[in-house]
């Protein structure tokens, strides 16, 4: 018979830089929930120390950040009992196994990396000069090895990372042992949803096109009313397209049911109802649908010491694990001498 194959253990972070909208909601929120699952050991984090690599001049709000999203991340269903949530900070040995593995990448790897160039040249407004930030990648590695993760969940954004962290533990393996660190893989979940904002560009903080998880319904409702619709519509009786209606892509999110998306497709290409009466009934689904995350989000809100004492005990389901790492990297790399 074959043996009970081993859960996956899965492990992704967040840098704390801002409240979560619909964009991360439907994107990453909904992917998460669906590792708390038997074949899996989920571990997810609170990146604050990659927060700091670009935001190293501004780092009030941090603490802040990370509140906001670990309650988020409880009330939008992650379990503290089936998912290990984390601090970065809270686990220091990521950063001596970060240094670690300094010493094996070349500093042509880091200088490759695309998200890299690509940040240096399109973001003025932040001084990406530092080590810091040419060090991320570096600091991710350490992120996915200190934990043994093998299977992380990546975007496409994030799969050059993954590419670079791979080959980082293979050339610290090849120099100090075989099987010392785990090479991680990337695992898919259910595909993230792309959405897009109440303008009809990319949902993103930095547009000013968000409904964020934290807005009140009343807002939520609010700014469902602004949301564009198909441009070329300007009367009632024309018909209409929905598979290019903002309004449409993320009413079909929250909708009670397949059945009344269809009616409302099907009227918009008639010509038959208008985009006025559309965002009425979205802002009233997307009022029902998120109104369960808003009851459990006041309740966890009530509890001031609740998320400090998740992120405590995860720091201490984490650090044995990280201990274990550094201590067999100590060794391997004779670091280890205790005097004669
Ligand atoms: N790079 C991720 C981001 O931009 C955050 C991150 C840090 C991460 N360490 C990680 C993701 C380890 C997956 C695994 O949001």
């Amino acid at each position: 018979m074959s043996e009970q194959a081993k859960p996956k253990r899965v492990l992704t972070g967040y840098r704390p830089t801002g409240k979560l909208h619909l964009g991360h909601w439907f994107g990453n929120l909904m992917s998460m929930l669906e590792f708390q699952h038997e074949d899996y050991e989920p571990f997810f984090f609170v990146a604050d120390w990659h927060a700091l690599t670009s935001n190293w001049q501004n780092t009030q709000n941090i603490p802040q950040f990370t509140e906001d999203m670990v309650m988020d991340w409880l009330a939008a269903g992650l379990d503290p009992k089936k998912t290990v949530i984390y601090r970065q900070s809270d686990i220091p040995e990521v950063a001596e196994l970060s240094l670690y593995m300094s010493m094996v990448t070349p500093m042509s790897w880091l200088e490759r990396v695309p998200t890299y160039k690509e940040q240096k040249q399109n973001i003025t407004d932040k001084d990406l000069s530092n080590v810091g930030f040419f060090l991320y990648p570096n600091l991710m590695s350490a992120d996915i090895a200190i934990m043994r993760a093998d299977a992380i969940p990546v975007g496409k954004d994030q799969e050059a990372h993954l590419e670079i962290n791979r080959e980082i533990v293979r050339r610290f393996n090849g120099t100090y042992g075989e099987g010392i660190l785990v090479e991680p893989h990337e695992v898919y979940a259910k595909d993230g949803q792309k959405v897009p904002g109440i303008d009809g560009r990319k949902m993103s903080k930095s547009y000013g096109n968000s409904i964020y998880l934290s807005d009140t319904i009343e807002d939520m409702k609010k700014k469902a009313m602004q949301f564009m619709t198909d441009p070329a519509r300007k009367l009632k009786t024309d018909p209409g397209e929905p598979n290019i209606c903002p309004l449409h892509q993320v009413h079909k999110l929250v909708a009670q049911s397949p059945e009344d998306i269809a009616k409302w497709e099907e009227c918009c290409r008639a010509g038959s109802c208008g985009c006025v009466a559309h965002k009425k009934a979205f802002a009233e689904d997307i009022a029902a649908y998120f109104e369960p995350f808003h009851e459990r989000r006041q309740e966890i809100e009530k509890d001031s010491d609740y998320v400090r004492d998740v992120l405590i005990d995860g720091a201490k389901r984490a650090k044995p694990i990280a201990e274990k790492v550094i201590s067999d990297c100590r060794e391997a790399m004779h670091l280890n001498y205790t005097g004669k």
